[in-house]
């Protein structure tokens, strides 16, 4: 499972990009808002720090507008990745952009059979939210292992994105259930690499060694 940074904020992007786990970033409308800079600037930085498909959303509620909306964004560089809503205006543009050889990302995927419509009409990659569903005692994972499952039997190569990711392990359950990403807060990238016994470990190796320099 390839690991991709879900925010707008560069300097994070930057911090996880420094690790070299990094394999794409997803934004969304929250996310680029909370940043307050403008979306094209933004997205122009995060391509030149990621070498790695960038998802950026599209907000037009209809085809038509989506597909000019995406206009001055696939501009700016060949890795961006259009997101585009779970909707039945959503999917026409997917199967519009699809014929253009234009990557998208079908967002707030809740349900199995939204996954597999937004991958017949061409999406590149499903994002289902695992944590939004969690949040209404729905189980998050268990999607994740249906879309698999049902994308394996079916032979899509559409990949998914498991979305919505709030702590670790969500990340080893994403992987485990099969998903081909996990796009995930920086946050919870770094506590991806904390563990007690590893500080621990560290901490006593630091004692002995100095003991033993002092003897
Ligand atoms: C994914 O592409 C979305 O931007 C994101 O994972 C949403 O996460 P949230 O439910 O924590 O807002």
């Amino acid at each position: 499972m390839k690991i991709f940074i879900d925010t707008a904020d560069v300097n994070e992007i930057r911090k996880a990009n420094e690790l070299g786990v990094v394999s794409g970033v997803t934004t969304n409308p929250s996310l680029v808002a909370k940043s307050g800079r403008s979306f094209t600037e933004v997205l122009k930085e995060i391509v030149d720090i990621v070498d790695g498909p960038v998802s950026a959303e599209v907000m037009s509620d209809d085809a038509e507008g989506m597909l000019k909306e995406a206009e001055p964004l696939l501009a700016i560089s060949e890795q961006i990745t259009i997101k585009v809503p779970m909707t039945l205006e959503g999917l026409k543009a997917v199967h519009r952009f699809s014929q253009q050889g234009v990557p998208t990302n079908v967002t707030l995927v809740f349900s199995a059979n939204q996954a597999l419509v937004a991958a017949r009409a061409g999406a590149a990659y499903v994002s289902p939210f695992l944590g939004r569903l969690d949040d209404i005692n729905h189980d998050g994972i268990q999607l994740i292992e249906d879309i698999a499952h049902i994308f394996s039997l079916h032979d899509i190569d559409t990949q998914i994105i498991a979305a919505s990711v709030r702590h670790p392990l969500h990340v080893t359950q994403a992987a485990s259930a099969g998903a081909h990403i996990a796009t995930m807060p920086f946050k919870v990238l770094e506590q991806l690499v904390k563990h007690p016994l590893t500080d621990q470990g560290i901490e006593r190796f630091k004692r002995d060694w100095e003991e033993a320099q002092g003897r």
